[in-house]
């Protein structure tokens, strides 16, 4: 008996992962209730793609070169030959079945919202899962920075759903295919004139992949990058005057940012907007949510040339900072009332009235073991259940109960009908 697992264990949740247990999980699916009802306030319907993919459309879509298709995804290869993978991120499926399911003929701007779980083999820590859970929402045809404005709208919309406070929002523009290559040009001579400082990864990346040098948290490139040239001075008018536009949407609704020349994220789709939310209560990892605008994906997956933004954010991060901040109390159904018996006849009439409390909502349980009366008050007070019913052969003949009041430390005999009146009176008002 010395395992902490009382020599049951043989099997333990793989690394990266976890399990969700009552009470907690009881948060998860209100606070998803929740994203769902605030995701409504602006229009976006809810979308549900299935687990696994083809292994083929994360690498068009996220890009080869990039750390989460290269090192990250958790690929296998199924019975009938077909390379598969556990979807790393939302947008790639959501385009995918947007455009398989026509939602190309729907009225513009199709929006959208998940809420699903995602597989990285990343390396584990505070607030970094490989198997986790995404909030994310995608909009679907318009050009127009208002719709990258309200995207940020709506992502603010549910962190203050969420109660959270102290939010950065980092943005930055990296340009389109008219403007990119001369940055990229640019970009890489400063990195190669500067590759004796860099980390091998970014000198190895310079050449593939010199946008995501930006990305680099390593001190030493860090103090290279400051040097950098910012991509927001090689922008092309478009873009430029875009990014001013959004910049200037932002202002009028009041939304604080902060542009960041180095932000890019981690994908290869994004062109023009990219931002980020952090909260300041998270630590290394901070960053809640992230996103921007793919105007290329829809077309090289195989459809028509359609604009599109969007951003998700981690509900495990979410999650930590609500609980440590309490910044939502969750109120979750217990049970209200245990039915005592014993045995027999009592335990059949037990599930009757059980039956007849939760029609009509009473949250109710019953010694199914019909243990008696010491047994069902040892249970119902550890578990905190505020009454306990009796029901014995007089009870039956006289449909009158004893209800037990185990807070208030008083009993009544009553009939079913009172019974129901006394508790919901009680619970009314929580
Ligand atoms: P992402 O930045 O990779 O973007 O992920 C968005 C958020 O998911 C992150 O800010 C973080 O909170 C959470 N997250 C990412 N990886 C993990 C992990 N290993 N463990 C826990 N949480 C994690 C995307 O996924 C893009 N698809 C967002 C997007 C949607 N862009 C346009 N539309």
């Amino acid at each position: 008996m010395n395992s902490p697992y009382n020599g049951f264990m043989k099997f333990t949740r793989l690394i990266g992962t976890k399990d969700i247990l009552p009470g907690e999980s009881y948060q998860w699916i209100a606070l998803q209730n929740r994203l769902r009802e605030a995701s409504a306030h602006f229009g976006y319907r809810e979308i549900i793609t299935p687990m696994i993919e083809m292994t083929h459309l994360f690498i068009h879509s996220v890009g080869d070169v990039t750390d989460i298709v290269s090192k990250e995804m958790y690929h296998f290869r199924d019975k009938g030959d077909r390379e598969i993978t556990l979807k790393p991120e939302g947008t790639s499926s959501v385009v995918r079945a947007y455009l398989e399911n026509h939602l190309t003929d729907w009225t513009k701007p199709v929006k959208l919202y998940y809420l699903d779980r995602y597989f990285r083999y990343e390396k584990p820590q505070k607030g970094r899962y490989r198997e986790f859970h995404q909030y994310g929402a995608e909009c679907f045809g318009s050009e127009s920075p208002a719709v990258d404005t309200e995207m940020i709208q709506l992502a603010f919309h549910l962190l203050q759903c969420m109660g959270m406070k102290e939010l950065v929002l980092q943005l930055n523009s990296i340009g389109c295919p008219a403007c990119r290559p001369r940055y990229r040009e640019i970009l890489v001579s400063f990195l190669t004139a500067h590759e004796l400082a860099l980390c091998p990864e970014c000198r190895n990346r310079t050449d593939k992949n010199p946008l995501r040098v930006l990305d680099c948290k390593k001190e030493t490139c860090q103090k290279v990058l400051a040097e950098a040239p910012a991509i927001v001075e090689y922008l092309c008018s478009d873009c430029a005057v875009h990014f001013l536009t959004l910049q200037k949407y932002l202002q009028a609704l009041s939304l604080p940012f902060q542009c960041n020349p180095r932000l890019v994220r981690g994908f290869d789709y994004y062109n023009r907007t990219v931002f980020e939310i952090s909260s300041t209560s998270l630590g290394s990892q901070s960053a809640l949510l992230g996103g921007g605008r793919y105007d290329y994906l829809v077309e090289m997956l195989g459809g028509p040339s359609t604009p599109a933004v969007g951003f998700a954010m981690g509900l495990e991060r979410a999650m930590m900072i609500i609980q440590e901040t309490n910044s939502i109390l969750f109120h979750e159904p217990s049970t209200k009332i245990w039915i005592a018996n014993f045995g027999g006849e009592t335990l059949h009439e037990s599930l009757t009235v059980a039956d007849s409390l939760r029609r009509v909502d009473v949250n109710t349980e019953v010694d199914l073991e019909g243990k008696g009366i010491k047994k069902s008050l040892e249970i119902a007070l550890k578990k905190e259940i505020p009454y306990l019913l009796i029901i014995g052969e007089d009870e039956i003949k006289s449909q009158q109960y004893t209800l037990k009041d185990l807070q208030l430390k008083s009993q009544q005999t009553m009939g079913l009908s009172d019974i129901i009146h006394t508790v919901k009176a009680r619970y009314a008002s929580l």
